[in-house]
């Protein structure tokens, strides 16, 4: 069935001819002796007109009673826009409807958030939600490329896991027969092992924080692209991290123009994206902000507000480096001539949408790391393998992890995160 049926985004290649497309109705109105019927397939929308004395009364018919979204199969002429150059139009000769839909929830009209939210299901199929969507597809489709294009292997993390890799206070509690695990936060201890096997390696996977704050940046679920490579030291972690930023959002820019162009996303700003991303040191990061009047001082975190007006003084994503070793998780490696600092990253976006990655050198030493294991008590039993990795051929290696949706909210200009998935598991949010 599906073979004979012309792709929307084909359409242009084949004026004067007949096709056949099949999708659902975005808009219809009727004027007098004609109809007018976007057709949108996935991919691509077209105007269809039908001109009644040219139709059968059937075809007619199925014209004036299409509603909003209901599914059909159309099939007509392909002609130039008679006023718009490379817009084309479908003359319709026949039409048929698939299923005619109920009355639609979703109209023109200013819907509130929460309204949306609970018509997620439909909501997807609006332009802007779509174009998000498609673009998000691009950047997975991306980061797979770039990894296996640079000599990584992609190395599954378990979902299910008794290690706390991102601390104790946002775990997700699972009964495993009677056991105790929980829902991974980070993927990247597994990683650490792949690498050992494997050189270079990814994973591309959902992750679980049960956050207790409310913001626009944060879900509960969450996916990540996490790499890690041996004997990658944290100035290759950063120059990895460039490159793979700079390649997704070349791609998109690439690929999904249509898309960023209906979302209106400013593309002036993406493609300033160039490698190398100005650093600034955790310290340096302090000062700024408190040059700009934020009662900050060392050892706190950056909430939004910071971020956003750190950012102010950037217009492209930059690094904040060199964490104070207290702020940050158990297995980076510490500063060669500064031991009170670590050799940690995170990058931050520009225009204020937040850190998009955190990164770091791994300890690779078993009695520091032991040491570290302690300081942050975690269970040793639980780590004993991850000790391993050290006692056995242990070399120095780096990784990171990208947050896909702060990315696709950052790419795509979006103000909140809930649009950035396709069903957002948020705080109060768990349905549809
Ligand atoms: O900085 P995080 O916590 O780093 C790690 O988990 C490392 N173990 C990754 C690694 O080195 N392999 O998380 C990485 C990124 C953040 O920079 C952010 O983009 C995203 O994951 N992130 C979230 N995105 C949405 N909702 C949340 N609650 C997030 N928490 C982190
Ligand atoms: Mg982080």
């Amino acid at each position: 069935m599906y073979e004979q049926f012309c792709p929307v985004r084909d359409v242009k290649d084949k004026v004067g001819e007949t096709v056949k497309l099949a999708g659902w109705v975005r808009t219809s109105r009727i004027q007098k002796k004609l109809a007018f019927i976007v057709l949108r397939d996935g991919v691509a929308e077209i105007q269809c007109v039908v001109f009644q004395p040219d139709v059968s009364p059937e075809t007619w018919e199925a014209a004036e009673k299409l509603t909003l979204e209901s599914s059909l199969i159309v099939t007509g002429d392909v002609s130039k826009h008679p006023k718009m150059e490379g817009v084309y139009e479908i003359q319709v000769k026949e039409i048929e409807i698939v299923n005619l839909a109920e009355n639609y929830p979703i109209s023109k009209k200013e819907h509130g958030t929460e309204f949306l939210m609970d018509h997620r299901h439909l909501w997807v199929r609006s332009s802007k939600q779509a174009a998000i969507l498609r673009i998000r597809d691009e950047m997975i489709k991306a980061s797979r490329d770039f990894f296996y294009d640079n000599g990584f292997f992609c190395f599954d993390s378990p979902i299910f896991t008794p290690n706390a890799c991102e601390g104790t206070t946002t775990l997700f509690d699972v009964d495993y027969f009677g056991e105790k695990v929980y829902l991974s936060q980070s993927g990247q201890l597994y990683q650490e092992s792949g690498i050992m096997a494997l050189g270079k390696t990814f994973c591309l996977g959902p992750t679980f924080r049960a956050e207790k704050s409310k913001t626009r940046r944060h879900l509960i679920e969450f996916w990540m692209l996490e790499a890690e490579a041996a004997f990658y030291d944290f100035e290759d972690n950063i120059k990895l991290q460039e490159d793979y930023v700079c390649y997704v959002v070349n791609r998109v820019l690439e690929r999904r123009r249509t898309d960023l162009e209906t979302i209106e996303r400013d593309t002036v700003a993406l493609e300033r994206v160039t490698h190398p991303f100005p650093r600034i040191r955790y310290a340096e990061a302090v000062e700024i902000l408190q040059g700009k009047g934020f009662d900050f001082n060392l050892g706190d975190d950056f909430g939004s507000p910071e971020e956003t007006a750190l950012a102010e003084d950037f217009d492209k994503p930059f690094f904040i480096t060199h964490w104070p070793a207290d702020m940050k998780a158990f297995y980076m490696k510490n500063a060669p001539n500064d031991p009170s600092l670590l050799l940690a990253s995170d990058l931050m976006a520009p225009e204020g949408f937040g850190e998009l990655i955190g990164g770091s050198q791994r300890e690779d030493d078993a009695d520091v790391l032991l040491e570290k294991i302690k300081k942050h008590k975690l269970p040793k039993e639980y780590f004993e393998w991850y000790l391993d990795l050290r006692r056995y051929g242990s070399v120095p290696h780096s990784g990171f992890g990208l947050g896909i949706e702060r990315t696709v909210c950052w790419i795509c200009g979006l103000h909140h995160i809930r649009e950035s998935i396709p069903f957002p598991r948020m705080l109060y949010r768990k349905t549809p």
